[in-house]
This record gives C-alpha cells, sequence and structure tokens, in this order.
C-alpha cells in the first residue's frame, strides 16, 4: 500500500478514509485532524491556557504531544489515582513524557492530597470504581483548572470513546447524557470549558502516532475496568466497524450535527439550576455536590476545599 498524499510505502492504514500514510503524512494527518476539530467547534485559540488531562495512556499522551508541536500553550495535568502498580507507572511515564518535552505538568494526588483513593474511597461510598473515579476526575479536573488561571481542559477522549458512549446513552434513551455529550462543554456557571480534540480520530490512530513518534505510554487498561459496560459497547462497535469500516464515524458525526441540536436543551435548563456547593464551591445541580459526598463516605470529613 502507497501513501495517499506523496505515493510512498505506507506505514499506517486507515480503513475509515479507505487510506495509507507513510510515516510523516500520517503525523500530519493527525495534526490536521486536531485542527480541525479545534476550528470546527470553536474549542479555544492560540492565547487560552490550555490543561490537558493526562492518564499516561496512548490517547492524552498524544494529545498532549500534538497541541505542543502545534504550537499551543498545553500543559499536563496527572491525577494519582491510587489505584496500586497501575497509578506507580503510569504516574511515571507521565512526568517521563513531560520532562523529555520540558512541560509543565500539574499532579494532584489522591491518597496524599485528598485523603482516599479510588478503590477503599468507591466500596466505601457504594459507588462501582469506575463511577467514583469518573465523579473525582471531573471534580479535580475543573478544580485543578480554576485554581490555575486555565481558560480550558483538554481530555484524550477519541472517536472510540465518544462512538462508545453515545452508544450506551441511546440504549437507555437518556436525554440529559446526550444533551451533554458534545466535544465541547462550555465554560459557565464555575465549569472551566471542557474540551475533545481527538474527536477526529481512533483509538488505533493515536497507538499508532505514539509508536510513530517514540512516545512510551501505559498498556494495560486500568485494572478496574475490566468487565465494564463501556468496554462493551466498544467491542459491539468493533465488530460492526469491521465489516462496514466508518459506520463508528457515521454515528458519531451524524448524532452531533442533527440528533445534538434537539436534545441539548436538556443539558442548559438543568445548568441554569446550579449553584456552589458549600462544600467545596464547585457549581452542582444538588445541596451537596456528589463529590463532597463521596470525599465525606470515602474519609469520614465534611468539605473538601483546599
Ligand atoms: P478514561 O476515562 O480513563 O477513558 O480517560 C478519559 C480521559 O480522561 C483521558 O484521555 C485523559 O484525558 C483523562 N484522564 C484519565 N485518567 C486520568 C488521570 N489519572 N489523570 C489525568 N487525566 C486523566
Ligand atoms: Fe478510573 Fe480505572 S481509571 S476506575
Ligand atoms: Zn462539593
Amino acid at each position: 500500500m502507497k501513501c495517499r498524499v506523496c505515493r510512498e510505502p505506507a506505514v499506517v492504514e486507515v480503513r475509515r478514509h479507505n487510506a495509507g500514510f507513510c510515516h510523516p503524512c500520517f503525523v500530519k494527518h493527525c495534526c490536521e485532524a486536531v485542527t480541525r476539530a479545534i476550528g470546527g467547534y470553536q474549542m479555544f485559540g492560540p492565547d487560552d491556557r490550555i490543561l490537558v488531562a493526562v492518564s499516561g495512556g496512548k490517547d492524552s499522551l498524544a494529545l498532549w504531544d500534538i497541541l505542543l508541536r502545534l504550537g499551543y500553550r498545553a500543559d499536563g495535568l496527572y491525577l494519582g489515582l491510587g489505584i496500586g502498580a497501575y497509578s506507580d507507572e503510569s504516574g511515571h511515564i507521565t512526568r517521563e513524557f513531560a520532562a523529555r518535552r520540558e512541560a509543565r505538568l500539574v499532579e494532584v494526588d489522591l491518597p496524599a492530597d485528598l485523603g482516599y483513593d479510588i478503590p477503599t474511597g468507591a466500596a466505601a461510598a457504594r459507588r462501582a470504581p469506575c463511577s467514583a473515579c469518573g465523579l473525582s476526575k471531573r471534580h479535580l479536573f475543573n478544580r485543578a483548572a480554576v485554581e490555575g488561571g486555565y481558560d480550558v481542559v483538554a481530555t484524550g477522549h477519541n472517536l472510540d470513546d465518544e462512538a462508545a458512549v453515545l452508544f450506551g446513552n441511546v440504549l437507555r434513551w437518556d436525554l440529559a447524557y446526550l444533551g451533554r455529550q458534545h466535544p465541547v462543554l462550555p465554560g459557565e456557571g464555575g465549569f472551566v470549558r471542557k474540551v475533545k480534540p481527538l474527536v477526529r480520530l481512533g483509538e488505533r490512530e493515536m497507538a499508532a502516532y505514539c509508536v510513530l513518534e517514540g512516545i512510551d505510554y501505559i498498556v494495560e487498561e486500568c485494572p478496574m475496568a475490566a468487565g465494564n459496560r463501556h468496554l462493551g459497547y466498544k467491542a459491539a462497535l468493533n465488530e460492526i466497524e469491521a465489516t462496514s469500516p466508518g459506520s463508528k464515524a457515521a454515528f458519531l458525526f451524524g448524532f452531533l450535527e442533527r440528533m445534538s441540536p434537539l436534545v441539548a436543551p436538556t443539558a442548559q435548563a438543568e445548568r441554569e439550576d446550579l449553584h456552589p456547593c458549600p462544600g467545596c464551591g464547585e457549581p452542582t445541580v444538588s445541596e451537596v455536590c456528589a463529590f463532597c459526598k463521596l470525599v465525606a463516605k470515602a474519609t469520614g470529613v465534611e468539605g473538601t476545599s483546599t
């Protein structure tokens, strides 16, 4: 197979585009897909300060790398979740990347800074680990961005992640979640804007980017995620994609173009009820935010502001 752009031998095949790319043209393809997502969804501009949430996995490291390559003002944020050897290794890999790129990395360690870790916190709060983890991440990303004066938080969610989340939300016709599913969540009412610049790139493309660019990343999935529903949705979509390449992109972008405008008002209405949580000051629609309730159960201490 030849590179679609320069006709040199291809090293990566992207079946969705029915195309192959050589190494330099593939890197260009990834950068262009990110640039197109940033511009098309008006994610941020060249002067904005971006906080990239980096897990040590391929997606978020590739995202950070691409944003730095494109000249954006992008710092990293790593959360130590206290998930044993998995967290030790992902923290180590993320620090090494930051040091090599001479980039600034902000770190928050759940056990040291907040007094709980995901496995014991989830058990104490009687939540599934991924639910306690997702809640903690959303909250702490926002808090770190507000405290650091960042304009926007960027996560490494890719096309496969977004299609799988959409699939789950559609299976349950969860209108509140569907209303919030977008590559850009606006910054308002105490929330910093959240963006997903990898929405146009698939999981395999991100792995190929890291391998070609020599970016070391943690290959293992989080041990607490094994068997969760999200992985099942991904596997189902992969089967469909294998027989009809392009289905995932058609599913996601069809939703974003045609359905999202119809369901977004549901999420907007919810945002109008936001007020600061008395425990931590972060915006919430309940009396005390879900994060403060989680931390109170996990540590036995009320209030989480630092
Ligand atoms: P996940 O929910 O594990 O699929 O991760 C989705 C995105 O959240 C990643 O692409 C990262 O941007 C971010 N993320 C996940 N884990 C961490 C972490 N420990 N620290 C900082 N960001 C993270
Ligand atoms: Fe959050 Fe696994 S990364 S539970
Ligand atoms: Zn709170």
